[in-house]
């Protein structure tokens, strides 16, 4: 990719919609908005996490770009944040995790039955706002996707084989934990343009999607929970076998094998350890692999919008590629 792509910030990418993600963060308010008073009172601080609202810039591009304008297009954008909301709250309460966007998780400044709740009436705020559409085909790709999302945490969960994790079994899981919700987001934008476009935006998604996580999964490993504002190494602190561990263990020595096995067996690794895996990890070249593939995909997805016609909002997809793997937070 070239050094122009690679430079995109977040700024950039959202300019072109950000009068309407503006409008987002009010219709959220107003989707979640309950009387409960515990209900109320995480909703107050789930709405002063301030996210990247990836997805819904994701949402609106993706229509303006495909040259349909979608009119809900506000309102499907808030909702495809609502989803990611409601899959973060039971993330961290899966996770064990304290810390999301900087501030407190759920499920540590309330309890984890708070969270479990909570993450299910999001989630239901959203089908309610998709039925008041009565249209059938955003609801119809959301319900797919949401549903295709708890089979990836379902499946990271399942993952009890840790050393002989493959990168097959890792790409199945982050297509559906992640990427899912992503490529969902893009072909809701663009559900009325015509089927090409929306095809090739689908696909743009779940490429790009694998290459966020992949992403994602690297800054667990390399970046501090000060600029990500989540915990770094949360990942194998949780027994978590990402890519960049997956690619170190082809190459790693068998006393480096060993350490992992042991980490792996000690329910709760202290800090020493788990720095000492990161370390070999990085050393064994995993984060590099990591790093290359995600690229890789990224060159998948930004082929899959040659097909749309030049415009500001393909310009600002193209940037979300380089975004997406070089971002740090
Ligand atoms: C976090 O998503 C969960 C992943 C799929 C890695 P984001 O990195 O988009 O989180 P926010 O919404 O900006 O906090
Ligand atoms: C992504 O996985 C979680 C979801 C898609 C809900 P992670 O567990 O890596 O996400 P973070 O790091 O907690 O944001
Ligand atoms: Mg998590
Ligand atoms: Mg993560």
């Amino acid at each position: 990719m070239s050094q122009q792509l690679a430079r995109a910030t977040l700024g950039d990418i959202q300019r072109p919609v950000a009068e309407d993600l503006e409008r987002v963060a009010a219709e959220l308010r107003r989707i979640i908005a309950a009387a409960f008073p515990v209900i109320a009172e995480v909703n107050e601080h789930l709405l002063r996490m301030k996210g990247k609202l990836f997805r819904p810039t994701l949402l609106l591009l993706a229509s303006r770009a495909a040259g349909a304008d979608e009119p809900r297009g506000v309102t499907l954008a808030a909702v495809v944040e609502l989803i990611h909301l409601a899959t973060l709250v039971h993330d961290d309460s899966v996770d064990h995790s304290v810390l999301r966007r900087g501030m407190p998780t759920i499920n540590a400044l309330f309890s984890h039955q708070v969270a479990v709740i909570m993450g299910d009436y999001l989630y239901s705020r959203a089908i309610i706002e998709l039925v008041r559409l009565e249209d059938l085909e955003p609801l119809r790709v959301f319900a797919r996707v949401t549903n295709e999302m708890t089979v990836g945490e379902m499946r990271q969960l399942e993952a009890h084989d840790k050393l002989s994790y493959g990168e097959e079994q890792y790409d199945q899981l982050i297509r559906a934990k992640t990427a899912s919700l992503l490529s969902g987001a893009c072909e809701v934008g663009a559900l009325h343009a015509p089927a090409p476009y929306r095809e090739a935006l689908a696909r743009y998604g779940m490429q790009l999607g694998m290459a966020f996580q992949i992403a994602d999964d690297v800054l667990d490993y390399t970046a501090a929970e000060a600029v990500t504002g989540k915990p770094s190494g949360l990942d194998l602190r949780e027994h978590k076998v990402t890519l960049p561990l997956i690619a170190a263990l082809g190459d790693m020595a068998p006393a480096d094998r060993r350490l992992v096995a042991e980490l792996m067996g000690t329910p709760e690794p202290p800090d020493a350890l788990v720095a000492d895996v990161i370390r070999r990890v990085a050393g064994a070249g995993g984060l590099d692999y990591a790093r290359r593939r995600a690229l890789e995909l990224a060159q998948q997805a930004e082929a899959e919008l040659e097909v749309l016609p030049a415009s500001p909002a393909r310009d600002a997809l193209r940037d979300s590629i380089a975004y997406a793997v070089e971002r740090r937070s």
